[in-house]
């Protein structure tokens, strides 16, 4: 069912709010769409251009072999936005969701490190995190520094280093997929918020959790192919979303 915003459909948003407050196993997967407020274009938006490629064209292990500096120009050019983006009300709602329950599983595609900014401390981040680097050779990470230079070498091997994410036609680390899959599959709620739902494996969580019975809520101002399997789909931006989900961030007690 969608839910426009100010729609209709109060009984079933109340109905799903009511069910939330009473879970206590909640699993969400987000996606670029979360970072939206905070100033960080998704990649299959408007402005998922970087100079003429677009994302599918430098994510992957050929173009990284036949241009290791643009793609590093890229990466570069994406971690310094990271690093002046500030999290937003989609990160802070989701932050607070894991203190207030005892399962709850944080699943991300983002690789913009903005969740653990904003508070989070048990994400899985299914495609890496831009904020390091991993060497080609020992594999060793190191911790990116504003002005880094390009391309950054291992401070472990000396050798070339490459970004610290995962490429399209790469494996997801097995051990975070395994723990999302298993979130997703014991959810008594779901959150699929600010995600195409179009790359897998992270796109099937939604509909895992839906075959599994769960309650499954889509937030985004698009439908996507994950909007069959929802409950509930808030045709909103994250941040209205969850408030409307969740009620306003209300300041942190003390
Ligand atoms: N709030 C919520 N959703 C939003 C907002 C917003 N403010 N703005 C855009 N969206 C939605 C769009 O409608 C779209 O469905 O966010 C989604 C962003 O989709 P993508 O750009 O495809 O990003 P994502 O789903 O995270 O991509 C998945 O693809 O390129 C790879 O590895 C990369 O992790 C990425 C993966």
């Amino acid at each position: 069912m969608s839910v426009p915003v100010g729609g209709g459909a109060e009984a079933a948003l109340g109905a799903v709010r009511a069910r939330l407050a009473r879970a206590r196993r909640v699993a969400a997967l987000t996606g670029a769409g979360v970072s939206a407020a905070s100033g960080l274009p998704t990649f299959r938006g408007a402005l998922g251009f970087w100079r003429e490629h677009r994302a599918e064209d430098l994510a992957t292990p050929q173009a990284y072999a036949r241009d290791p500096l643009l793609v590093w120009e890229w990466y570069a050019a994406r971690f310094h936005a990271a690093a002046a983006a500030a999290p937003n009300g989609a990160h802070l709602h989701l932050a607070r969701l894991e203190a207030q329950l005892p399962d709850f599983t944080l699943v991300t595609q983002n690789v913009d490190g903005l969740h653990a900014r904003s508070g989070s401390r048990r994400v899985l981040e299914l495609h890496g995190n831009l904020t390091k680097s991993r060497c080609e050779r020992c594999g060793h990470l190191d911790a990116l520094a504003p002005g880094f230079a390009l391309p950054p070498c291992c401070s472990r091997c000396g050798s070339r280093a490459r970004p610290n994410v995962v490429w399209f036609g790469e494996h997801l680390p097995e051990r975070a997929f395994e723990a999302a899959a298993a979130a997703f599959s014991r959810a008594e709620v779901a959150l699929v918020i600010g995600t195409s739902g179009v790359v897998e494996p992270a796109a099937s969580l939604g509909r895992l959790a839906a075959q599994r019975g769960a309650v499954v809520v889509e937030i985004n101002p698009e439908p996507t192919p994950l909007t069959p399997y929802a409950t509930l789909s808030l045709r909103q931006d994250a941040v209205s979303g969850l408030h409307a989900l969740l009620g306003p961030l209300t300041p942190p007690p003390g």
